[in-house]
């Protein structure tokens, strides 16, 4: 009975923290600089395109800002001024969904850009999110072919502008590396005194027995002693 609860409990706390390890495990992980698998999706005149990939160029590297210029695809029916056109973005192979942000249309700004913010702890990309603003106007004087191309209803392919932020967030990964240690350290602390009284149960019975026996020997003795003077 013994050998047998005692490792089913150590297999409990095995397997707790296998899970616990690839549930970190499968997360990838960046360093500095790395880019990050980024994926596009559009959707108008009631429909969606496929994700298609985007090059390098337009990519977010981990941990740095930037601005890019992505370009976007061209509609197979002809695209009015009042047509809404519609982005999604995906990051580290889906794992990371934007919401859908409107580029052109009636309910999107005049120069659209799209600030990203990647939250990221460490080497771990947390969480995107995504809103589309105006484009500052000193950036709409600066670049004034980007904004006439995206005024003229028939050139494609356009371009957007994605400004990718970096978000740290130091604290998290200790946090969640304690919510894992405390409740596995807990369960192993519980294995750990429970087979200790298992295993010391005997032993007391023992010692309780021996200091019974021990103690009736000496009041035995004692008793018998001046039995054994008075001779
Ligand atoms: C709009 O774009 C098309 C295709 O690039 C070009 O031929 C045309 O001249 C542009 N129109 C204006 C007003 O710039």
């Amino acid at each position: 009975m013994l050998s047998l609860r005692r490792p089913s409990c150590l297999r409990t706390v095995a397997i707790a923290l296998c899970f616990a390890l690839l549930a970190r495990a499968e997360a990838s992980s960046f360093r500095d600089g790395d880019y990050i698998h980024t994926s596009r999706k559009a959707q108008f005149h009631g429909s969606r395109t496929n994700w298609q990939d985007l090059l390098g160029q337009h990519c977010p590297r981990f941990g740095i800002d930037r601005l890019v210029a992505v370009p976007i695809p061209k509609p197979q029916l002809p695209f009015g001024k009042t047509d809404t056109y519609k982005l999604q973005l995906s990051f580290d192979g889906d794992r990371h969904l934007t919401p859908w942000v409107a580029l052109l249309g009636e309910d999107a700004p005049t120069v659209p850009l799209v600030e990203v913010t990647l939250r990221r702890s460490g080497e771990e990309l947390l969480g995107v999110t995504a809103e589309v603003r105006d484009a500052p106007e000193e950036f709409k004087r600066a670049h004034p072919v980007l904004v006439e191309e995206l005024h003229n209803v028939t050139h494609w392919p356009k371009h957007v502008l994605v400004h990718y932020t970096f978000d740290t967030h130091n604290d998290v990964d200790l946090d969640r590396g304690l919510y894992v240690l405390f409740p596995a350290g807990l369960l192993a602390v519980l294995v750990l005194a429970f087979s200790a009284l298992r295993g010391v149960q005997p032993k007391l019975a023992q010692f309780l027995a021996d200091v019974t026996a021990e103690s009736t020997t000496a009041a035995a003795a004692m008793w018998k002693g001046p039995e054994g003077k008075g001779e």
